[in-house]
């Protein structure tokens, strides 16, 4: 199949490479100079484990160009441009979408089939759906569920793939059936559905992650003036197969490109409809996870005399959580600046993060070594699960610091070991 991938961000990157995989001939096009000409030479412009191997320059049926007339040669054409929050706002902006199908629209007609993949509003599809029909090409849509640092196999091997397609349309699930041949035959569950509910099981699913995160972070909210250990809790509830154990990990809380920004336009989505009632929760799971931000900060400061001006804090982690070197909405990195903000020396590290966070807080202290950032430090905090910071030896970092404090932003270090080589340890909903 002959396929056209608009936008090389994260999702069209991602998406270009994974279909040249699954022996597809795929162009993948950008207005962004800089991102075309890393692509086409076989470097991922970010840290995603697996992409740079599928990036090879050689794959002759893989290209980048930054000429939309490419997407000539192609039939079948992805949408997959970003759809940020609007400036000053928080629904989503829909320009780059709109922008991208109008520039596709001299380059298509009769059998050619429009695919959108970025996460939109519901009503977008169908609108879109109308732009396209005079070139006589049709659309469908087809939400993306990739997790960043598991985008490569979650695209190669999906949990489920999801059509929305026009009910007068029999073609368009047979095309994207050849498409997504590999993962089919290997048993991927196949949902063939209208625009709108396909557009909605995307926000859904990501509403409904920031939902159960939210929850037990609420819970540990509870726990913290209760004495109980939310760990343990998470544990014997995840044990019901109705509620399971994934996605109980309470902490800092949830952050990324996708979840914080989700769950926002998604409410401004329902307003406009008239139902912001139905979704009014969402704003306590928005703020329920900031909430928990402020929260380290705080146990940092109780445990360091009740004030940290002048107080040399090391933040182990900016990235929004480990295998990615995203920064975007990211709960550590937010944690440093409230450090900062307080009064606190800050100093912070992150084995892949430290270049994007430094593009948009420049003014922190970022260091490649974890020794040198604990050095001299009165309080180590978590805030990025890294196994870096995991395996660290207590003892052996007892040694770089001055004081003995460590809050555990991630609930990921074992607090015995830490306690028995003499720290003050602090988690989140832990005793
Ligand atoms: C998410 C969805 O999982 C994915 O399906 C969708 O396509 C895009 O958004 P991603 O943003 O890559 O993917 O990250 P995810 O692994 O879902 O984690 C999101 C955030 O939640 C992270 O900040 C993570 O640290 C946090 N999280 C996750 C918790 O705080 N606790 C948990 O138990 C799980």
């Amino acid at each position: 199949m002959r396929i056209s991938v608009i936008g090389c961000g994260y999702l069209g990157a991602v998406h270009a490479a994974c279909m040249a995989e699954l022996g597809h001939e795929v162009v993948g096009i950008d207005v962004d100079e800089s991102k075309i000409e890393n692509l086409s030479a076989g470097r991922a412009p970010f840290f995603e484990p697996g992409l740079g191997d599928l990036l090879s320059p050689d794959n002759a049926r893989l290209r980048f160009t930054t000429d939309i007339a490419a997407a000539e040669h192609a039939r079948v054409h992805f949408i997959a441009v970003g759809t940020p929050q609007v400036a000053g706002g928080v629904a989503a902006d829909l320009t780059y979408v709109n922008a991208a199908v109008e520039a596709l629209l001299p380059h298509i007609g009769p059998g050619h089939l429009v695919v959108g993949k970025s996460t939109v509003p519901v009503g977008t599809a169908a609108r879109l759906a109308e732009l396209v029909a005079p070139t006589g090409a049709s659309l469908a849509w087809n939400p993306e569920f990739l997790r960043e640092g598991f985008a490569v196999s979650d695209t190669l091997s999906p949990d489920r793939l999801v059509y929305g397609v026009d009910n007068r349309d029999d073609r368009a699930a047979e095309v994207l059936d050849e498409i997504y041949k590999r993962p089919l035959e290997a048993g991927t569950p196949r949902i063939v559905t209208d625009y709108a509910t396909a557009e909605l099981v995307k926000v859904s699913a990501n509403a409904f992650l920031a939902t159960k995160i939210s929850f037990i972070n609420a819970m540990a909210e509870i726990a913290e003036v209760t004495g109980a250990d939310v760990t343990t809790l998470a544990d014997a509830i995840g044990y019901d197969a109705r509620i399971g154990r994934r996605f109980l990990n309470a902490g800092v809380g949830f952050g990324g490109g996708c979840l914080p920004k989700d769950i926002r336009a998604f409410q401004a989505r329902a307003e406009e409809l008239g139902v912001g009632h139905s979704l009014a929760f969402l704003a306590d799971v928005d703020d329920v996870n900031l909430r928990r931000r402020q929260r380290v900060v705080d146990l940092v400061t109780e445990n360091l005399g009740g004030d940290l001006t002048g107080k040399a804090v090391t933040v182990l982690g900016l990235a929004f959580k480990p295998e990615s070197d995203d920064v975007r909405d990211s709960p550590a990195l937010d944690v440093a600046q409230r450090l900062a903000d307080a009064g606190a020396i800050v100093r912070a590290t992150d084995p892949e993060a430290i270049e994007t966070a430094r593009r948009i807080r420049p003014h922190l202290d970022y260091v490649e070594s974890i020794q040198e950032a604990i050095s001299g430090a009165d309080a180590v905090v978590v805030v990025t699960e890294w196994h870096q910071f995991r395996e660290l030896d207590p003892a052996e970092v007892a040694g770089w610091a001055r004081g003995r404090v460590v809050v555990d932003g991630r609930n990921c270090l074992d607090a015995s070991d830490w306690r028995s080589a003499g720290w003050t340890y602090a988690g989140l909903g832990r005793p």
